[in-house]
């Protein structure tokens, strides 16, 4: 015997799908009308799905309507179990044998229940199995091929629906983990520059009293030594607060029309002796075409300084630093790239360079990267680092010749490949 076939139901059961598709982004709500309306369209006793979880790889009872309680508390499936169930391909399994079906753990139960067929429909997306819905059906009958099409076609929506809000859950709480992280650090933020303004104050008040001592210590005092190891560790104290104070402070860019070439001179400057005294070569590409650029000089110094001693630092003694400016004139951006042929950087680590107080050296404090980065997006701009570990790093730092006004400045990105 075969059912005279329901367009009108087929169709309404069909929509109330589609529109799920585009509207939901809960997992339970399709999962649950996906049984119902699969239930409903089969004229079946009941249904239920399983649903694959994506942490144990094994399908989980996720809902069930119009059957017995004592159906539903089923153990988890696992993925090879299910996969060895469907090894014929078919797009819909009908089981007129209860007692031969696979997963039936109580076919008298079953049976004595009224039913006396089961149709399986797998879930796919994209060749994935998402899930398996099972019908019970009361009465053994022919399917018509249309009917069996269009239970295909319902299963094909229902995977599509699962797997867009399993995306947006996922989405989801990786953003309410983000903020969460993000809150964390501002929370931690401000505890540090607190702590870190209380100490300034006493710190002071060592370092100076310590230094006078010193100053009036004999050159043979039992003292001079303690005394000047004292001077040495405060002082170096006092670098780590002003560092973190600054990084606190959030200071506004005060832009005026600047000359990048002229500041990256300045910078270089700077770390001459750095550079003589780790053996290291400066080669300086600098490009005569700059335009004049609204920046914070004494901000891009300061970015132009972290980059290179960071350079100087991951090369050690004996390498070489290219440091080159140029215009992209299409997209009105100056462009500075500093690049190294130091140790590089491990592809894990290169995702948490710019997190304040990530350092792997034992005197950085790993703020560094991190004021740049303030400091570059400040500016509208943005910075990027391409590492090989082994095989040197690049910095790139792209500037808006204008200021950035209305322009969107984009995600940092951490590219990974040869510098
Ligand atoms: N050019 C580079 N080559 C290899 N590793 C680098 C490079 N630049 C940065 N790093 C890595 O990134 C980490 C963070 O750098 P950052 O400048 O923020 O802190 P730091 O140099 O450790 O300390 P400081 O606050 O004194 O600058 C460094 O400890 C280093 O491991
Ligand atoms: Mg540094």
């Amino acid at each position: 015997m075969t059912h005279s076939i329901d367009y009108r139901g087929f169709y309404i059961v069909f929509r109330d799908i589609s529109r799920l598709v585009h509207s939901t982004s809960s997992v339970d709500e399709v999962i649950r009308l996906a049984v119902s309306k699969t239930a409903e369209l089969l004229y079946a006793k009941g249904a239920l799905m399983r649903v694959r979880n994506p942490d144990t790889g094994e399908f989980e009872m996720a809902a069930a309507c119009g059957i017995a309680e004592r159906f539903l508390n089923k153990p988890p499936v696992s993925c090879r179990q299910i996969l060895e169930d469907l090894q014929g391909g078919e797009k819909v399994r009908i089981f007129r044998d209860i007692w031969a079906a696979p997963r039936t753990d109580m076919p008298q139960q079953v049976w004595d229940e009224g039913v006396r067929m089961l149709l399986d429909v797998p879930l796919y997306h994209d060749d994935e199995l998402l899930g398996l819905i099972r019908a019970y059906i009361s009465d053994a009958h022919e399917f018509d091929p249309a009917e069996l099409d269009f239970v295909v076609s319902l299963g094909e929506q229902c995977a599509c629906a699962l797997n867009k809000a399993r995306l947006i859950e996922t989405q989801r709480s990786q953003y309410n983990r983000l903020i969460l992280q993000t809150e964390k650090l501002s929370a931690l933020g401000r505890m540090a520059a607190g702590i870190a303004h209380e100490i300034n104050n006493p710190l002071a008040g060592i370092l100076l009293y310590s230094s006078n001592m010193l100053k009036k210590a004999l050159p043979d005092s039992p003292f001079r030594q303690g005394l000047e190891i004292i001077v040495r560790e405060t002082t170096r104290c006092k670098g780590i607060i002003q560092e973190l104070l600054e990084f606190s402070r959030h200071k506004p860019p005060k832009k005026c029309p600047s000359k990048i070439n002229e500041i990256i001179e300045k910078a270089l400057s700077i770390l001459d002796n750095e550079f003589m005294l780790r053996h290291i070569k400066v080669e300086k590409r600098l490009a005569g075409d700059m335009e004049n650029i609204l920046l914070d000089g004494n901000q891009m110094e300061q970015v132009f300084i972290n980059l290179l001693l960071n350079a100087a630092q991951a090369i050690d003694k004996n390498g070489h630093i290219t440091i080159e400016s140029r215009m992209d004139t299409c997209h009105r951006m100056e462009i500075v790239e500093i690049t190294d042929d130091g140790c590089g950087i491990a592809p894990m680590d290169a995702t948490r360079l710019f997190e304040p107080f990530y350092s792997n050296k034992s005197t950085g404090t790993g703020l560094g990267l991190a004021v740049s980065y303030g400091i570059v997006r400040n500016h509208n701009g943005q910075i990027k680092v391409a590492s090989k570990l082994g095989g040197g790093t690049r910095f790139t730092i792209e500037l808006p010749v204008d200021g950035g006004s209305g322009i969107v400045a984009r995600e940092r990105g951490t590219l990974h490949g040869s510098p």
